[in-house]
């Protein structure tokens, strides 16, 4: 049976270089035995994600998906899946988006090479980012636009079209896999990471952000499970406490 890990990168799979190269041969040795397709999906532009390729050792995944769920590529980055770019642009507008968060001084805009044709991203201070967040989405709202705003690690907020997100392009991938929840397990640390968390198995590593840690914690389930280690290795504990690798998902 067919199975499909997805991970995060920053924070979850990379972090603790050790642990990622004993993960890296652990999933080598696994996929002898057993079908599995391997996933990234990073908040990094896909120049981002390369700068990160050169300096630590990924195995290369059968997808990519960057920029917060917004973009998909084929293998290791080879070719943008215009299907799901073309989902995206409905319903979606850029420069309006830009125009109204221009007006919230608090909102710091992002590096360039982090603005995606799909997200908006800036940073934004954690102590008043629940009511600059309630105040920008009330006037997104009023403005006619149907936008996702998302807070990770406590200083990133992206603004992304209404049907993108970690979560909506995993559900993209299981189905162009034709792998259902029952054989996914995603890993993740922080705020973007959220919408990995579905019916789907779940690994959050010890050294999660307070805002995946609080979900969590108000929307416990058992399929959902929270490591005591960090990065790489909190992956690997938590895959022993799925027993996946050890027999296929069941
Ligand atoms: C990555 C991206 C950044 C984004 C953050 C949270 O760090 O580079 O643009 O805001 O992830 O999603
Ligand atoms: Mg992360």
């Amino acid at each position: 049976m067919r199975s499909l890990l997805i991970t995060d990168l920053d924070n979850t799979l990379v972090g603790d270089l050790a642990a990622l190269n004993r993960l890296n041969d652990r999933f080598i040795e696994a996929r002898q035995q057993q079908e599995i397709i391997l996933v990234y999906s990073t908040g990094r532009s896909l120049t981002s994600y390369r700068q990160l390729c050169s300096t630590v050792s990924l195995l290369p995944p059968d997808m990519l998906i960057t920029a917060v769920g917004t973009e998909i590529y084929e293998g290791n980055g080879a070719h943008l899946n215009t299907q799901w770019s073309n989902h995206l642009i409905q319903n979606w507008d850029r420069t309006l988006v830009v125009e109204i968060a221009g007006q919230f001084m608090a909102l710091e805009p992002q590096p360039e090479p982090e603005q995606r044709p799909f997200k908006v991203s800036y940073f934004l201070d954690a102590a008043i980012a629940p009511q600059v967040i309630a105040e920008l989405s009330a006037t997104l709202r009023s403005q006619g636009l149907s936008c996702q705003l998302i807070y990770s690690g406590s200083k990133d907020l992206d603004i992304l079209p209404q049907n993108s997100d970690k979560g909506k392009a995993m559900q993209f991938v299981q189905a162009q896999f034709e792998i259902s929840d029952m054989h996914t397990v995603a890993c993740g640390d922080s705020g973007n990471d959220i919408a990995l968390f579905g019916q789907n198995r779940g690994i959050i590593v010890g050294n999660a952000q307070p805002e995946l840690l609080n979900w969590h914690y108000q929307n416990p389930a058992p399929h959902h499970y929270l490591a005591t280690a960090h990065f790489a290795a909190g992956i690997l504990e938590g895959l022993a406490h799925f027993c996946i690798f050890n027999k296929a998902f069941q």
